[in-house]
Formats: C-alpha cells, sequence, structure tokens
C-alpha cells in the first residue's frame, strides 16, 4: 500500500426476516453488523488482496471478484488497473451475511474517497458490482452493507431504517457450507413455477417480516422467537435449507433459544438464533457439532 491510501467499509448483514420473499416484492427485515469488510485502496498495479478469504488476484484474471471490481471501478470512472485493494474481510465469503455487498461497499468508497464521487455514484456501483455475483439482487444486502442499523427493505420502497425499542444481541453460527445465492434463489423461482402453492410459503414469509417489524419495535422477543422459528420451517418448504443448518438451529432451541432460523438464502451459509441469557449455551452446542459461531449486537 502507498501513502496515498484511502479506506472504506461496508457492514456485514444477517437477514431476520424475509429472504426469499425479497425477492418477490415482500418485505424483509435485516441489520447490518459491527463486522464486515474494510477497503484500502492504493495507486498501484491491479492487484487485489483479501488474506481472510485467501485471495491474492490480479486485474485480468478470470474471478468474479475481479469482474465485480472491474464494473465498480467503471462505474466510478476508475481503471480498475491502477489501483491495488489490500481487503480486510472480517466477514466470511458466501455464507449469507453480505460478504460480497459489504466488500463492493468497502471498495466503492475507497474508490470514491479519491474521485469525489458522491453516495449515490457509490450505491450504484455497489448495484453494478452485485450484479457480477447474484445476477439479480433484490439489493438488501447493498443496502444493509452500506446504511448499517437495522430496517426493513423492500423493492419498491428500498431501505427504510426502522426504530428498535432495544438493540438485540444475535448468536450466529457458521454452517462451513458454502454455496451461490443465484442459485438458491433460481431454485425457488422453479419451485414457484411447478408448485404454485409455494407461492402461498412466500407470501407468508412476507408476512413474518411485517409481524416482526412490529415484534421488534415494542421489544417483544417470545414473538420474534417464534416468527424466526416459523419462518425457518417455511424456508425449508421452499427447499433451501440442510441437514447441517436444522441440526444448527435444533441444537440453538435445544440450547434455551427463543428461537432459530437459516439466514440469508440458505442452502448452506449462516443460521441466527435469538437466545437473551442463553447465547453461550448456544455457541457451545454449535462447538460440539463442529461449527463456528460467535455474537453480534444488532440495532445499537
Ligand atoms: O446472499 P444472501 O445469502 O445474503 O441472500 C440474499 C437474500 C435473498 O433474498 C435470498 C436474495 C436477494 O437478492 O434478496
Amino acid at each position: 500500500m502507498t501513502e496515498d491510501a484511502t479506506t472504506g467499509f461496508g457492514h456485514g448483514k444477517v437477514i431476520l426476516l424475509g429472504e426469499h420473499a425479497v425477492v418477490y416484492g415482500q418485505p424483509a427485515v435485516a441489520a447490518g453488523m459491527q463486522v464486515g469488510v474494510r477497503a484500502h485502496a492504493s495507486t498501484g498495479t491491479g492487484c487485489v488482496r483479501a488474506p481472510a478469504w485467501q485471495l491474492d488476484l490480479q486485474v485480468g484474471d478470470d474471478s468474479p471478484v475481479i469482474a465485480a471490481i472491474d464494473r465498480l471501478c467503471q462505474r466510478l470512472g476508475v481503471a480498475s488497473r491502477d489501483l491495488d485493494l489490500w481487503l480486510e474481510a472480517e466477514v466470511p465469503a458466501r455464507a449469507g451475511l453480505g460478504s460480497s455487498a459489504a466488500m463492493a461497499v468497502a471498495v466503492a468508497r475507497a474508490v470514491a474517497a479519491r474521485t469525489g464521487a458522491g453516495e449515490e455514484d457509490v450505491l450504484a456501483a455497489v448495484a453494478a458490482a452485485e450484479a457480477v455475483f447474484h445476477k439479480t439482487p433484490s439489493g438488501i444486502d447493498a443496502a444493509v452493507a452500506s446504511r448499517g442499523g437495522v430496517g426493513r427493505f423492500d423493492r419498491e420502497a428500498g431501505w427504510q431504517a426502522t426504530p428498535i425499542r432495544q438493540p438485540i444481541e444475535l448468536c450466529v453460527g457458521l454452517s462451513g457450507q458454502t454455496r451461490q445465492t443465484s442459485d438458491l434463489v433460481s431454485a425457488v423461482a422453479d419451485l414457484c413455477e411447478r408448485t404454485p402453492v409455494a407461492r402461498r410459503l412466500i407470501d407468508a414469509l412476507g408476512d413474518l417480516a411485517r409481524a416482526g417489524m412490529e415484534a421488534l419495535a415494542s421489544g417483544d422477543r417470545e414473538s420474534l422467537g417464534h416468527q424466526f422459528n416459523m419462518a425457518h420451517g417455511l424456508l425449508s418448504g421452499l427447499g433451501v435449507s440442510t441437514p447441517e443448518l436444522d441440526a444448527l438451529v435444533r441444537a440453538a432451541r435445544a440450547a434455551g433459544a427463543l428461537g432459530a432460523k437459516l439466514t440469508g438464502a440458505g442452502g448452506g451459509g449462516a443460521v441466527i438464533a435469538l437466545a437473551p441469557d442463553r447465547a453461550e449455551d448456544v455457541l457451545k452446542r454449535w462447538r460440539s457439532l463442529g461449527c463456528y459461531g460467535f455474537l453480534t449486537l444488532v440495532g445499537k
């Protein structure tokens, strides 16, 4: 890194309720985590390094990360081959925790700090990068990565920050299975086409997101826990859970969680559990399954 380095940060995220439904115009509730991706951009020769993701790339390489960075830089009027990018990633990749959007926001902000581009250009550049990873993203990941906090997202109204009564501590458990969001979104679309009743599950997931917002506003953690449990059942019905995710969810409930569900696209990735006072027990049970978990405070 040279002395002219500029820096940007993007939040990792958890979707509390409404994943997949948000693709069909329903609302989702999501929260930014304190952890995310920090990008440092400096004058260079097109090196892209992210040690935590074991990435050591060069502009011109055949890689979605390079394709996304190319598009993003192009949108901001900068040649990616004239920059070096150093990425400090605190969220795992392809785990449903918004790593690609966090990276895109971090890089776009670091680049914008060099060119003076405004927030609107940053968001357009992030959307261009996200399209490389997710083909037709709803935009929820990009919204949370750039804004943080807790909010409601739908395709029409975008991101609306939502007041919550008190910050909530969530346990995040990693299955260790990576997956591609776009594959899961396509699988749900196929199911809805073949089996129209699946659309009712989508609608019910949207209803749970609406109910979840009320529970967050009033600080009703019991209700939120039930909503997590119901959402996991519906997401399983849509075929996006896995035996590993189900095991993590069951273990969290057995350890005393009020509710637990997969978060993000599913097919692997992560689960979240709401376990006030029992969080350490949840993490311990997950460890006994050989899975890593951590705590994150959302809404602070
Ligand atoms: O990329 P993930 O795992 O955080 O999932 C994104 C949420 C989906 O609703 C499944 C897809 C989307 O674009 O909203």
